[in-house]
């Protein structure tokens, strides 16, 4: 038989709409509330901490993610602004619990590195004089800060989330000024060397902004006259038609400095001779760039991209070869032209997402074993103790339609 002041109790509580609650340690809330589930919580890359790292100098890691949501350079169609976002969200079932990437054995969440999500860079969608500038100043800005391990690499390493293809030129900008000459592994369907001249104009250039050549199409041109490239580097998996009657686009590449892996070199090598066509051609211990614009894979598996083109690679083929040039040297890389206003069932966003959790494991990864590639110290390379000091000092006097 329940008591009276049971009962009162009961009602009472009703009535008030009050529990009997009783305020609990931190530790016991954590355990009870300090995790979710993998559809719930607030968005970051695989659940990392975050931090607007351009606006505090005092963040330190050793590897991050950073967001470029700039799309006013495509020929096709846009949306890429929308990449970073998509990716985020599509990584929300990777975490530091369920990190361990077994084909690689490895866990790039539980091991030496800091890894964090350092938001997004904001970049103008008005004006791309500015927004070129802006992407500039913010990859030195992020590589200038101090790792938080610096017995591992004294340089931070940045996985960016495009945005247009455009966005690998700041990027290479800032790594240059770190490292010398860079050779880009270059994953896409297209060349993206191409000269500006094979674009549509009718106009007198004199009318523009002075920076037209900025493209999602020619922005490894740029680079390469820039002199930011090797003479090592490579593009896989293309297919995309060529400008004219012949194969003039693939001597302007050669003139840059590329090797080219087509995508249907892949039935006749298997992944394994793609990677080692790739390994013999990047020296030893050269900086490297793995850039990978995700129409390298076929439209079926990943629609929601800027310039589709069919019969491309499979997701599986694309891991396989980013896992197999896990040891490189990898000082940089991206994964853009994902548009998920094109995108079904998340396809394109989830590939975006596995993409970059490769390339991270491998930046993590190949520094973990023994020979890891120790960046020299700055003052060893002769330069100024941050890349960003450096830069500000240049950009002050420069003339900005030179960018
Ligand atoms: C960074 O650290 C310095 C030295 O401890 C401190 O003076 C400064 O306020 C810090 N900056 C930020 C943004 O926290
Ligand atoms: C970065 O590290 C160097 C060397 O340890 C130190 O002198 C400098 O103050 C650090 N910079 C910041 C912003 O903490």
């Amino acid at each position: 038989m329940v008591s009276l002041s049971a009962l009162y109790f009961v009602c009472s509580t009703l009535l008030s709409g009050s529990h009997a609650f009783e305020i609990e340690d931190v530790d016991v809330l954590n355990e009870k509330w300090g995790s979710d589930w993998n559809f719930a919580g607030i968005t970051t890359f695989a659940r990392l901490p975050t931090n607007r790292c351009l606006v505090d100098f005092n963040t330190t890691y050793d590897v991050a993610v950073v967001g470029v949501p700039f799309d006013t350079a495509v020929s096709y169609r846009p949306g890429a602004r929308f990449g970073p976002r998509a990716i985020r969200a599509a990584s929300m079932r990777q975490n530091k619990l369920r990190g361990f990437n077994a084909r690689a054995g490895f866990n790039p969440y539980q091991n030496w590195a800091h890894v964090v999500d350092c938001m997004d860079i904001s970049v103008t969608p008005m004006d791309n004089v500015l927004a070129l500038h802006q992407m500039t100043e913010a990859f030195h800005n992020l590589l200038a800060h101090n790792t938080t391990h610096p017995e591992f690499g004294k340089v931070p390493r940045l996985v960016a989330l495009g945005g247009d293809h455009s966005v690998v030129l700041p990027h290479l900008r800032a790594l240059h000024s770190i490292y010398g000459e860079i050779t880009v592994i270059h994953f896409d369907a297209h060349l993206d060397t191409w000269l500006p001249n094979k674009y549509p104009e009718g106009w007198d250039s004199s009318l523009g902004s002075g920076i037209g050549e900025f493209t999602h199409g020619s922005m490894f041109w740029m680079a390469s006259e820039e002199g930011l490239l090797s003479k090592n580097c490579i593009h896989a998996g293309l297919r995309t038609r060529l400008s004219g009657t012949d194969y003039e686009d693939y001597r302007d590449d050669k003139e840059q400095g590329f090797l080219r892996i087509t995508c249907d070199d892949i039935d006749d090598f298997k992944p394994a001779g793609i990677i080692e066509i790739i390994k013999k051609r990047v020296p030893e211990g050269a900086p490297v760039y793995i850039s990978v614009d995700i129409d390298v894979i076929d439209p079926s598996a990943a629609p929601g991209t800027g310039t589709p083109e069919v019969g491309g690679w499979s997701t599986r083929e694309l891991i396989r070869l980013l896992r197999g040039l896990g040891d490189l040297n990898l000082v940089g890389a991206d994964i853009v032209e994902v548009s998920p206003a094109y995108d079904h069932a998340e396809n394109t966003a989830m590939a975006g997402m596995q993409v970059a959790y490769e390339l991270l494991t491998s930046m993590v990864m190949n520094r973990a074993k023994e020979g890891v590639h120790l960046d020299p110290s700055r003052e060893e390379l002769g330069l100024p103790a941050s890349s960003y000091s450096e830069f500000k000092q240049v950009s002050k006097d420069e003339d900005h339609s030179e960018l």
